[in-house]
């Protein structure tokens, strides 16, 4: 995709905004670029305050109204919030501070989606130690399955291991092996990757799972049903882009661009693994301060 500017002549030209901490809501912007090719997006990592993970709910809020406020600054249509930690503690904050712009974050789409595949109605879900405590998992899982039974896992160290590219090998497993086993002795046939760079541990994951459970375990990340949720969303409000038939994606204009907080050196090879694909230059940015 071009980084050309895009000629503003609707909304629906605008591209969406999508944010996370670092480089883990890259997973869910090549599911939406997949999903979506014909539209622009804007992506912010948040990497001068990565990890959210472990932080206060406070400062996770207020983190997240900071990086919505800089992509408003540049003009979106939509507020992807592509960070299970930020959905969990700035979901509500951003839906008050922007209520005429779609805001769509990244737990209400995977817990549906695991809400109509469980067969036991057990579910284990796994998560920053920030996203675990808000209990924002099960509160949507009781909502639209009040039969489930949920079982809870913070797995803080999947954050680093991800980012240093530790995702296959006996550290990871051994890793995983500790957080995970007990699951062994429960009836889950549905584990959320309630984080966006759980994805990429996913072999890992499964693998462990496919060890010690009796029956099979879906692995469901939010990339795709967040994906599909866009697409929704734009379409009901009319904001989808419109490009003439046969349009070729990369050859409609649509551009990707990415910033980032911290130096952008240093993002760039992690981006790639997490993108699935190169990315473009990623530009530093200051975050837009709130107003006080
Ligand atoms: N990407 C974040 C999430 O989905 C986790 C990384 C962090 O701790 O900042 O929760």
């Amino acid at each position: 995709m071009s980084q050309d500017e895009l000629p503003e002549s609707t909304p629906r030209d605008l591209p969406i905004g999508v944010f996370d901490s670092g480089v883990g809501g890259l997973t869910v912007a090549r599911a939406l670029r997949a999903k979506l090719p014909h539209e622009s997006i804007v992506y912010l990592g948040d990497t001068a305050r990565v990890p959210y993970g472990n932080r206060g709910a406070d400062t996770i809020r207020r983190y997240a109204l900071n990086a919505a406020h800089t992509l408003v600054g540049q003009d979106v249509k939509a507020l992807v919030i592509a960070c299970n930690t930020a959905t969990a503690h700035g979901m509500d904050a951003l839906l008050e501070t922007f209520p005429d712009l779609p805001v769509i974050g990244v737990v209400d789409p995977v817990a549906r989606e695991a809400a109509s595949r469980t067969d036991t109605g057990h579910i284990a879900v796994t998560g920053t130690r920030a996203t675990i405590t808000s209990r924002c998992y099960e509160q949507a899982l009781e909502r639209l399955r009040p039969d489930a039974t949920i079982t809870s896992v913070p797995c803080p160290l999947f954050v680093p291991l991800a980012e240093e590219g530790w995702t296959e090998g006996h550290v990871p497993e051994e890793v995983a092996r500790a957080y995970l086993s007990h699951l062994g002795e429960t009836s889950i046939d549905t584990l959320i990757l309630g984080c966006t760079h759980y994805p990429l541990l996913r072999t890992t994951i499964a693998t462990l799972l496919d060890s010690i459970m009796p029956r099979h375990v879906t692995l469901l990340d939010s990339a795709q049903s967040t994906a599909r949720a866009v697409a929704d969303l734009l379409q009901e409000r009319n904001l989808l882009r419109e490009v003439p038939e046969g349009t070729e994606p990369g050859d409609d204009r649509a551009m990707m661009r990415f910033y980032v907080t911290d130096e952008p050196r240093g993002f760039m090879g992690t981006a790639v693994r997490f993108f699935g694909g190169p990315v473009a230059r990623a530009e530093h940015i200051d975050i837009t301060p709130l107003a006080t």
